[in-house]
């Protein structure tokens, strides 16, 4: 039984430090959010099982971290500058202003009118200033990245030589992307400032782009099930022709049911998307458009590839898998979102967090806190464990409330010192799921945890 509705996560979170409203002491700043002491580490963890998953893992990708401030003409030649639009329309009756896309039955969400002006553009990139200069001064004026791809294309002949690589081959980003959204909402769905799991798959343009979109599409399906997320809560949407960003020839959504209360439940989780060469040939000095004239007269680096085998130069096409932590996190946190009655007949909250995900591995509890010998060996045991494994110790409280608090941040092992671990040199470690507990000799309590909390197995990836 995954959560109900979001808003039973933003309680839990908010009461459990996972996610806070930001600014919350100036009356909050509408939608953005704060990752908490248990909230930064699910989003690590989320990101470091994608990094490991696509860069340690196979053999054919390499990572990139670059800046989120890029020369404005990256985006004036991929296309964002004069297409990076949302369609506003306002209501004429109270002034409400909407986007022209999202109004459902052609009526205000505020008043009920229908009554609209003409939908006009409204550009969502962010813009700051560069450097001291005026107010007005139209050359300071920069970007805050909409999207970690650009970054990866203006870097594609870099890392192709750095590295020597040879087609296929994809690089990898994770970092944060802004977009001055008209409707941001529903928690850490929509946002202003996000961020992104990008991998842009470079190929051949002679390569099966439709098959390897499907390709994508799998193992991704297979990763997020690996992250614990139930292949039922999750649904695929070819995206329509007219619906088509202006780079892609074919885009594929998995989206995720984050509205099971409603009668349209889905929204988009990632895209998976075939780019074409749109991206590699905009920013080429070399590149002439069907009069012969350069159509980037601005570049100073032909960013072509050189197929030793064929003997030919072409721009190579790109498959691209664009995910969302934010997004990734919200439905690991409502998949993983379950109820238990113990034989009290009390209900308590257990977040049924994959292990690799949980941001407490591990917590010890030592069951008399008054007793010296107790707590030195919890205390003990946590330390030792530690470089290994995240752990805490805890003794606020009686064991049963203990287990309930760990239970409620998904924390997969509970570790009891009692009196007999004094005498016999081992501990109780209780599961999460299923509230068994074992004896365990502190010796190889590590090794024992460790064991447990190895992540689900993705599937190898097949050779492309
Ligand atoms: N480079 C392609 C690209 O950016 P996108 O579908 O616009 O494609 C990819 O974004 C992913 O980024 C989305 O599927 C979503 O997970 C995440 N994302 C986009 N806008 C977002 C926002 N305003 N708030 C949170 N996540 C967002």
């Amino acid at each position: 039984m995954p959560a109900p509705n979001i808003d039973t996560i933003v309680s839990l979170a908010k009461r459990r430090g996972f996610v806070f409203p930001s600014s919350e002491v100036y009356g909050g700043l509408g939608s953005a959010w704060d990752y908490g002491p248990l909230g930064v580490e699910l989003c690590n963890n989320v990101k470091q099982a994608w990094w490991r998953w696509l860069v340690y893992e196979r053999d054919d990708i390499e990572g990139i971290d670059s800046s989120i401030i890029l020369n404005r003409l990256v985006w004036k030649y991929s296309g964002h500058e004069a297409t990076f639009n949302d369609w506003l329309i306002d209501c004429r009756k109270c002034k409400g202003r909407f986007r022209a896309d999202k109004l459902v039955d052609n009526k205000c969400p505020s008043c009920g009118a229908s009554d609209w002006t003409e939908a006009r553009p409204f550009n969502t990139m962010l813009q700051t200033k560069l450097g001291a200069v005026a107010d007005d001064d139209p050359t300071a004026l920069a970007y805050l990245r909409p999207e970690t791809a650009q970054g990866i294309f203006i870097n594609f002949l870099n890392v192709q030589t750095a590295m020597r690589r040879k087609l296929p081959f994809g690089i990898a980003q994770v970092g944060k992307s802004f977009r001055n959204e008209v409707t941001p909402g529903n928690f850490i769905l929509r946002t202003r400032e996000f961020e992104q799991m990008e991998m842009e798959y470079f190929v051949s343009p002679t390569a099966e782009h439709s098959k390897l979109v499907d390709y994508w599409v799998e193992q991704y399906l297979e990763w997020f099930s690996s992250l614990g997320l139930d292949r039922e809560n999750l649904y695929l949407y070819e995206v329509p022709k007219e619906e088509l960003a202006h780079y892609s020839n074919r885009t594929v959504d998995i989206m995720y049911r984050y509205f099971p209360e409603r009668e349209k439940p889905w929204e988009e989780l990632m895209g998976i998307a075939w780019r074409t060469d749109f991206d590699l040939s905009t920013h080429s000095k070399n590149k002439l458009d069907d009069e012969g004239k350069r159509i980037n007269p601005d570049s100073t680096e032909d960013l072509s590839y050189f197929d030793e085998s064929t003997k030919q130069r072409f721009y190579p096409h790109v498959i691209e898998p664009a995910a969302g932590v934010n997004r990734t996190v919200l439905a690991v946190l409502m998949d993983a979102y379950s109820e238990k009655t113990n034989d009290k007949g009390e209900t308590r909250v257990i977040l049924k967090l994959s292990p690799q995900l949980a941001p407490i591995k591990a917590a010890i509890l030592p069951l008399a806190k008054n007793k010296p010998e107790i707590v030195g060996m919890a205390k003990a045991i946590k330390r030792s464990l530690q470089p290994v494994l995240r752990a805490v110790y805890d003794d606020t409280g009686g064991i049963g409330k203990l287990y309930a608090r760990q239970d409620e941040i998904g924390t997969p092992f509970c570790i009891t010192v009692d009196h007999q671990s004094l005498e016999d040199e081992a501990v109780t470690v209780r599961d999460r799921d299923t509230w068994e507990q074992e004896r365990i000799k502190v010796t190889d309590l590590a090794e024992h945890l460790q064991k447990r909390l190895k992540p689900y197995p993705v599937a190898p990836p097949e050779t492309i």
